[in-house]
């Protein structure tokens, strides 16, 4: 049978505690390139091809579960009411794993950045016989990972470092996590685990050598220590940050965007990048922002669920947030919000502006400082100004209101009323000068700092 045609169930173990991340939060729902933990291992078990994917959650865990089913839609609960070990937890989707699969693939949902790629070459072996197939690494420190013992290459048992000899402690090679079961040997393999150990829990990790008892055999397969390595404290969760934006950097650039400081860029799971894009220095990119060819982003600037259209510049310091769609060549400057707007092609808004709940038309300028009064305390409304139009600087859109295509507003506006069509709207008090009132003025008030 091909690898492709054998069904496959993934089953992510998520009951953890995890109380050494000192958090309120379940471990699994501490996120990492924008996305939780339990959705990027749900997602990659998805992408591995997984005909079903069976989360295990602790009690009352409604909150993972909602997680993993939005990167999984069908993804199956099962609940692990008592945590009493790796094992013990595969086989509270006992009813999963009786529905019988070809393979059976276990995934810890605090291992967050094992690739799908990763999945099929644990499988390899499966195809070839093997019962049980675990993914292996060798970290710069293995202390706290269970130990693979091998023989003559073979794969003969996992060793946790607690009932470790020191001896099996001197091995290097380590248990990531992820093990592949021959589903119609899994369950006869998973009934078999006892609790006989120094922690008295069910160790998935026993599988190896009760396969091997039953005369299957047992492989290992390698991979990289930055995709495998376990989150259990706020400093491991740094560590796959880390690593996961350096893939996200190294990808972005092998489909041909500039990083000019790739170190100093931030993108989320889902950052979509046309080709030619340059970002300079500074610059994060939160969830969500699809960026088009031949953009430009200059340092400093933050966004998130924003739509950047071909050939605008955007930056430095602009903030773009979920909504901001940006047609082409637009040309958002410094110190600029935009959220919940429409900007047409070839709109300007280059300095100290908020744009807000707005659709702005094609080739339009906003002067500096402009800023779209949006909220009213209780509601949100819309601002519409129409195309060619030139909105002075500082001018004060008091919305809902509209402003008509090519209008024009005076520096200062405070427009609370509907523009039409290029007429040229002024809303301000008209200037006074008074002859000769500054000297007066400074000696009144040199008068009044001596009383
Ligand atoms: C486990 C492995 C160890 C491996 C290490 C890699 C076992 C016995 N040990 O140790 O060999 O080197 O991972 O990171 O498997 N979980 C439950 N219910 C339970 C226990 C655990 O759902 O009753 C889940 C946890 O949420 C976690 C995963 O299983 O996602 C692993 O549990 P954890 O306690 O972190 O195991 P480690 O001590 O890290
Ligand atoms: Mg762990």
């Amino acid at each position: 049978m091909s690898d492709a045609a054998r069904k496959l169930l993934v089953i992510v173990l998520a009951a953890g505690e995890g109380t050494r991340m000192a958090s309120n939060l379940p471990k699994v729902l501490h996120r990492v390139a924008g996305r939780t933990m339990i959705a990027h291992v749900v997602d990659s078990a998805a992408r591995a091809g997984a005909s079903a994917i069976a989360v295990v959650v602790g009690p009352e865990r409604d909150d993972v579960a909602a997680e993993a089913r939005k990167a999984f839609e069908e993804a199956e609960v099962f609940i692990q009411a008592e945590r009493r070990g790796t094992a013990h937890a595969v086989l509270a989707a006992r009813v999963a794993l009786e529905r019988g699969y070809d393979d059976v693939v276990v995934m810890y949902g605090d291992t967050p950045l094992v690739r799908p790629e990763t999945i099929a070459a644990l499988r390899g072996p499966l195809a070839e016989g093997a019962a049980v197939s675990v993914l292996g690494f060798r970290p710069a420190d293995p202390n706290g990972y269970g130990r693979l013992l091998t023989e003559g290459g073979a794969l003969v048992a996992i060793r946790e470092e607690k009932d470790a000899s020191t001896e099996e402690k001197s091995v290097g090679l380590c248990n990531a996590g992820l093990m592949a079961l021959d589903g119609r040997a899994a369950l006869a393999i998973l009934d078999r685990i006892d609790d006989a150990n120094a922690k008295k829990e069910f160790y998935l990790t026993d599988a190896v050598e009760i396969a091997r008892a039953l005369g299957r055999g047992a492989a290992v397969c390698e991979a990289e220590a930055a995709e495998v390595a376990g989150v259990n404290t706020r400093a491991q969760l740094a560590e796959a940050e880390a690593a996961v934006q350096t893939r996200l950097r190294a990808e972005a650039m092998a489909n041909g965007a500039t990083l000019v400081a790739p170190e100093t860029v931030f993108f989320s799971y889902d950052t979509k990048l046309g080709r030619d894009v340059v970002i300079e220095p500074n610059v994060v990119l939160g969830p969500g922002v699809n960026v088009e060819d031949n953009v430009w982003i200059r340092s400093f600037s933050y966004m998130e669920g924003a739509h950047i259209s071909r050939g605008a510049i955007v930056g430095p310091f602009a903030r773009l947030r979920p909504g901001a769609t940006l047609g082409e060549r637009v040309h958002v400057g410094n110190f600029v919000e935009i959220k919940a707007s429409e900007l047409a092609p070839g709109v300007k808004v280059n300095h100290l502006s908020y744009i807000g709940d707005t659709s702005v038309g094609a080739n339009t300028n906003v002067g500096a400082g402009s800023i779209t009064c949006n909220y009213d305390g209780v509601n949100k409304h819309r601002t519409r100004i129409g195309a060619n139009a030139f909105i002075g600087t500082n001018t004060l859109m008091v919305a809902p209101v509209t402003i008509g295509d090519g209008a024009y507003t005076g520096t200062g506006a405070v427009i609370t009323e509907d523009v039409p069509a290029d007429a040229l709207a002024i809303a301000r008090a008209r200037q006074v000068n008074k002859e000769g009132f500054a000297s007066r003025l400074r000696e009144r008030l040199a008068a009044f700092g001596k009383k």
